[in-house]
């Protein structure tokens, strides 16, 4: 049944009109979206799916995503208790460091004394689990009814990878992600949280759109290298909270140089301070700059990132300086 789910997700990870593939008891369930006004199209894509499963003898089942709402509705708001302030981390290009400046975030403000919560909503890589060093699936609360978060380093935390296996990859997007997200957000125990940090997938796709719409976000911080190709999508990040009225904190750059810890020169392999320049463009704050550092990454595929990590080093400082900014 994996090796199906499998084979079928790396078929049609670039097919619009697949929302999600699950298994449910024994069958495989394909959850069609955006369904062409062609209805032949979406026989053609049934049929095709029928006839690459073929061989393996399993039940399809074919189910039917509604569509994600659009900017023009009136959007039905998500409650989520407890929560006094939510920030998102965000940015248009993936790889740029947003999980990694979410996490060191969240602790810089936690080591200032707020109550932090930590919420992964990249349904595309979930990273936190990994980062926060938390496995398995979340807790259900005695009466039956909510998650209980999970509690790493002082924070509490979320993840939309709590859901999925770490090794399946499987297709997950607009309406069924949002429905998972939502129940991950709202059906929750949070303790009393001041700040919590959502971790946003990349680009400005239906999940960051519809996170915007139905999260009284507080405030959006975007996370963008110095590179020309990061910062055209960190302006393009920037726009889409605009338009939506989020608004934008600041751009922090990340991996902005790299001091050679042998030599103790320094390299600016990206460029530098294109984010400055660019929040200046756009009139946003500029809230600091990240060096590339090993241990900046290796403490946080180690479960364990560097505020909480060495809170002394002047890396640590660094995020410590935007989180007093943002306070
Ligand atoms: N300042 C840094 N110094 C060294 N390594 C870093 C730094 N920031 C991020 N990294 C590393 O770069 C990689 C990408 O970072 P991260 O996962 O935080 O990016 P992301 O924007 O969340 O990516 P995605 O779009 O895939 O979610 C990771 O291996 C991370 O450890
Ligand atoms: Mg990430």
């Amino acid at each position: 049944m994996e090796n199906i789910v499998r084979s079928l997700t790396e078929k049609y990870f670039k097919s619009e009109n697949i929302a999600a593939i699950s298994v449910l008891d024994n069958r495989v369930i394909v959850t069609l979206q955006n369904i062409p006004e062609d209805k032949n199209a979406a026989e053609a894509l049934k049929a095709d799916i029928l006839q690459s499963t073929a061989a393996q003898k399993v039940n399809i089942i074919f189910s039917y995503a509604k569509p994600v709402s659009n900017l023009n509705e009136e959007p039905q708001m998500w409650q989520i208790r407890n929560v006094k302030k939510i920030f998102a981390v965000a940015s248009g290009k993936g790889g740029v460091g947003k999980s990694t400046t979410a996490v060191n975030l969240a602790l810089a403000l936690s080591s200032l004394g707020k109550k932090v919560a930590v919420f992964d909503a990249d349904i595309y890589g979930p990273s936190i689990p990994t980062m926060l060093g938390f496995e398995g699936q979340p807790a259900i609360s005695y009466d039956g009814k909510n998650f209980e978060p999970f509690e790493a380093l002082g924070l509490q935390a979320m993840s939309i990878g709590s859901l999925i296996d770490r090794d399946t990859p499987i297709i997950w997007r607009g309406a069924k992600a949002c429905g998972a997200i939502e129940q991950l957000l709202t059906e929750v125990n949070w303790g009393e949280i001041d700040i919590m940090i959502i971790d946003m997938p990349p680009g400005t796709g239906d999940i960051q759109i519809t996170l915007s719409q139905r999260l009284k976000i507080d405030g959006a911080i975007i996370v963008s290298t110095p590179q020309d190709i990061a910062l055209i999508d960190a302006v393009k990040g920037v726009n889409m909270f605009k338009k939506v009225n989020i608004d934008i904190l600041g751009i922090v750059e990340n991996m902005s140089y790299y001091i050679c810890p042998k030599c103790g020169n320094r390299d600016e392999i990206f460029g530098y301070a294109g984010a400055k320049e660019t929040a200046e463009k756009l009139g946003v704050k500029f809230l600091g700059e990240i060096p590339l550092n090993f241990a900046i990454r290796a403490d946080a595929d180690n479960g364990k990132p560097i505020v909480a990590a060495e809170p002394q080093s002047p890396y640590a400082q660094a995020y410590i300086n935007i989180a007093k900014k943002l306070i």
